[in-house]
């Protein structure tokens, strides 16, 4: 079947088999490797991407799901070279290590400010507990969130 989405602002149409995901479909076939495929079953948060503006695991939704609505990946968050806040503060605080679980964080950071712009601890901690890091421990990924929430 072909699907026809919004992503980042943008038309884009593939041909996709009915039990595709949402994220191989992303990844392999619309050019947006940022979401990234980890456990494939919803445990992970790393394919975290915006559905109409909710959360949701690309993993677990199928693309043709998506047929008709707007998505929105890691990659439509910076502006050009400027990176979003979110992301800044992820850089700055050290809240990268091996990258792969950052693009499903800062998507889920992002979306949890949008709703909350100033979220205790506790808060930033629910929001991202359906992300897993397996490099940093928690505190600088947490010390990030509030950064980018003080600055909001
Ligand atoms: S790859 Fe989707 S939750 Fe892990
Ligand atoms: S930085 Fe490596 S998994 Fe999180």
């Amino acid at each position: 079947m072909r699907i026809s989405l919004t992503i980042n602002g943008d038309r884009h149409e593939a041909d996709c088999w009915e039990g595709e995901s949402l994220l191989f479909a992303l990844r392999e076939k619309l050019g947006f490797p940022g979401a990234k495929n980890a456990c494939a079953q919803g445990e992970c948060g790393s394919c975290s991407v915006l559905l109409d503006g909710t959360l949701v695991c690309s993993c677990l939704v199928l693309a043709a799901q998506a047929d008709g609505h707007a998505v929105t990946t890691v990659e439509g968050l910076a502006r050009g070279a400027e990176l979003h806040p979110v992301q800044q503060a992820f850089v700055e605080t050290g809240a990268v290590q091996c990258g792969f679980c950052t693009p499903g964080l800062v998507v889920a950071a992002e979306s949890l400010l949008r709703a909350n712009r100033s979220p205790s601890d506790d808060e930033i901690r629910e929001a991202l507990s359906g992300n897993l890091c397996r490099c940093t421990g928690y505190a600088k990924i947490i010390d990030a969130v509030r950064l980018a929430a003080e600055r909001a």
